[in-house]
């Protein structure tokens, strides 16, 4: 690899993937392919730790495959891969469990909030989840994670455990840092937008996947709850409006200053059309193109065996350090 920083973030393929998801995340990895040495991981195994029909996960992780090329990744440039061919990441995660300590996960937000969510299944991997992912970014000598808010406490962590690990036995990990992307809002729910757009929301008018068409996503947006004063302005006492000038400066690349000009004057119905546009001329593509390479899963169990190649020779590297330095004996080959 040459000589640029390393950058690693995993999206969990667990279904529906929304805008949200699009702008936080795979808008972002295209670019960033290119300024560093960048290795996107499908974290199958962190979706394991909810409930996970064996049927639909498979489908799920050929599906983030092939949007992760759909949006733009390449696969010669970047490393993708599936995090439970290369092993390398549960061995370490069991080497950081022994210097990780209970209320270290038991007080994690996610944790929490998904215990209340799933109280019929709080397992032991969903509060050792954190610990899975440190593992992940640890193994490469990760510089930079790119990762929204929610993310935030788990990088945290990650931190924590690699300078005990460090000061136990010795410069062994690099510390990693958050990459915040410049362009990082928040999308919010298009049918109550104080709370966050969500792919699990009861209502499906609430937010726009990756899988919907053009008709359904102009459809969806004329409905988006707006208010009842008709001025297009981003303001904290307007926030449907201020969400769809969000979403429609980030679709088309203007700022919020570029975009409240545009609509001055305009009514919310023209407004609301021209949004759904926006974003369905970015969307439809990638979904077309997502769904011609779902058509050819020997080239997507290429990528992913290419990615596990490349990605193993990296994670072995850091994992044999750590179980020498811990006094492991490495293993001798007959
Ligand atoms: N926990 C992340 C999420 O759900 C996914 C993830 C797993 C991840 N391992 C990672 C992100 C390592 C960044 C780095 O969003």
């Amino acid at each position: 690899m040459e000589d640029k920083k390393v950058l690693f973030s995993a999206i969990q393929p667990s279904g529906i993937l929304t805008i949200g998801n699009y702008l936080g995340a795979l808008k972002n990895f295209k670019k960033l392919q290119n300024d560093y040495n960048s290795i996107f991981s499908l974290a199958d195994l962190h979706t394991l730790t909810v409930s996970q029909d064996p049927a639909t996960l498979r489908k799920n992780i050929y599906e983030l495959t092939a949007l992760y090329i759909a949006c733009g990744l390449d696969p010669e440039q970047s490393i993708i891969f599936a995090q439970s061919h290369v092993s390398a990441h549960t061995e370490l995660a069991w080497v950081l469990n022994t210097i990780c300590y209970p209320g270290e996960l038991s007080r994690m937000t996610q944790f929490k909030d998904k215990s209340r969510k799933h109280e019929d299944n709080i397992n032991m991997g969903l509060m050792d989840y954190p610990v899975l992912m440190a593992s992940d970014i640890l193994l490469y000598q990760t510089e930079l994670v790119p990762i929204g808010a929610d993310q935030k406490q788990h990088l945290e962590l990650t931190r924590d455990l690699a300078i005990r690990f460090n000061n136990k036995y010795s410069e062994t990990f690099k510390i990693p840092e958050p990459y915040v992307a410049k362009t990082g809002a928040r999308v919010m729910s298009l049918q109550d937008p104080t709370r966050k757009m969500s792919k699990s929301d009861e209502n499906i008018n609430a937010f726009i996947s990756m899988d919907d068409d053009t008709d359904t996503i102009i459809r969806k947006f004329k409905r988006a709850v707006t208010d009842s004063d008709n001025r297009i302005i981003f303001s904290s006492e307007k926030p449907g409006i201020s969400n769809l000038l969000t979403i429609y400066s980030l679709f088309a690349n203007k700022t919020i200053e570029e975009a409240e000009k545009e609509f001055e004057g305009a009514g919310y119905g023209d407004f609301k059309l021209k949004v759904g546009e926006a974003v369905a001329s970015v969307i439809e593509p990638i979904r077309l193109e997502k769904n011609k390479l779902l058509q050819n899963k020997d080239y997507l169990d290429e990528v992913l065996a290419n990615g596990a190649n490349k990605a193993e020779r990296l994670a072995y590297k850091t994992l044999a350090k750590v179980y020498r330095k811990i006094g492991l004996v490495p293993r001798k080959r007959i």
